[in-house]
């Protein structure tokens, strides 16, 4: 019997429960699930209760990733390098946590396209949050290393390359530069929440030359065809999906927790189903 769930504020509309209780179904096992909304200011209480509670795992999403941090008693490589946690297993009574944001996308990008480390060139990433520092730490680990950052702040980009680049050939760069050399990437990955419903029909970039073949990607899900990726796919250009990254950190923490091995594939078509319903 596993117990789950997922810590954060305001959480009552994740599409997680949906996730996990399906791959528990998928995998049959027994266990279920849960919701544990926390408000800010009853965030150490409710922690300290949940110790109590004997849960197997659980996932921790905004505005926790950091703060949970003190309540740990060990972390993985990529969160501490991140400074963020995004799964915590329990393993006899000590919490342990992880990050799979950026191994979760790659792992998703890899699924769709098997040869994009390969064939990833130059790869720009847009934004400079917490997804944004997840998903360029995982390509530098995987050996991409002509990753450049792109933010409005772009002091923000400049301070994640100067924390996580290794002695690569990142640079920083205005959405305006962003704009002008976007014709370099063969990779470009969305990683703000521009776009996202309801505002829609806005785009963190404007464009209207890619390279041939270019593959575009945009972690926002609702709705899963963004006004970044309709303008991309009108240039011709292969896309990536922010649903498909959802799905796989969420099996990458299930995998954490269960120690199974769930196939993408048997709950994809059923999770799209899900997210046009809604
Ligand atoms: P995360 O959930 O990944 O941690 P976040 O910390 O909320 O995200 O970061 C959101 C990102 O979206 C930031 O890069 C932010 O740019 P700034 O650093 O300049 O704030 C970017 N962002 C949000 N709204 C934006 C907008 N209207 N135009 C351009 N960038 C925007």
């Amino acid at each position: 019997m596993f117990k789950l769930g997922l810590i954060g504020y305001p959480i009552a509309h994740s599409l997680s429960p949906w996730i996990h209780n399906r791959l528990l179904e998928e995998q049959g096992l027994k266990g279920d699930y849960q919701l544990f909304e926390i408000e800010p200011d009853q965030f150490d209480i409710r922690i300290k209760k949940l110790k109590e509670y004997d849960l197997d795992g659980f996932n921790v999403t905004v505005p926790y990733k950091e703060r949970i941090l003190n309540y740990l008693d060990e972390i993985d490589e990529a969160a501490e390098f991140l400074g963020a946690v995004n799964t915590v297993k329990v393993e006899n009574g000590k919490w342990v946590g992880y990050n799979t944001d950026g191994i979760g996308y790659l792992t998703s990008l890899i699924n769709r396209y098997p040869n994009v480390l390969k064939n990833a060139g130059k790869v720009l990433i847009l934004g400079s949050g917490g997804a944004a520092r997840g998903i360029y730490y995982t390509l530098l680990q995987k050996g991409v290393n002509q990753v450049d950052i792109s933010n409005r702040t772009v002091q923000k980009a400049e301070q994640i390359i100067k924390e996580l680049d290794g002695g690569s050939f990142s640079t920083p760069l205005t959405i305006e530069e962003a704009e002008q050399n976007i014709g370099q990437y063969d990779v470009v990955v969305q990683t703000s929440s521009v776009g996202m419903s309801p505002e829609k029909d806005q785009s963190i970039i404007d464009f209207k030359h890619i390279k041939a073949g270019a593959l575009f990607s945009d972690i926002v899900y609702r709705p899963m065809y963004t006004a970044f990726l309709e303008k991309a796919d009108s240039l011709g250009a292969n896309l990536h999906f922010g649903h498909e990254m959802l799905l796989h950190q969420a099996i990458y923490a299930f995998e954490i927790w269960t120690n199974s091995e769930p196939d993408a594939s048997n709950i994809m078509t059923a999770f799209e189903g899900k997210l046009k319903g809604e």
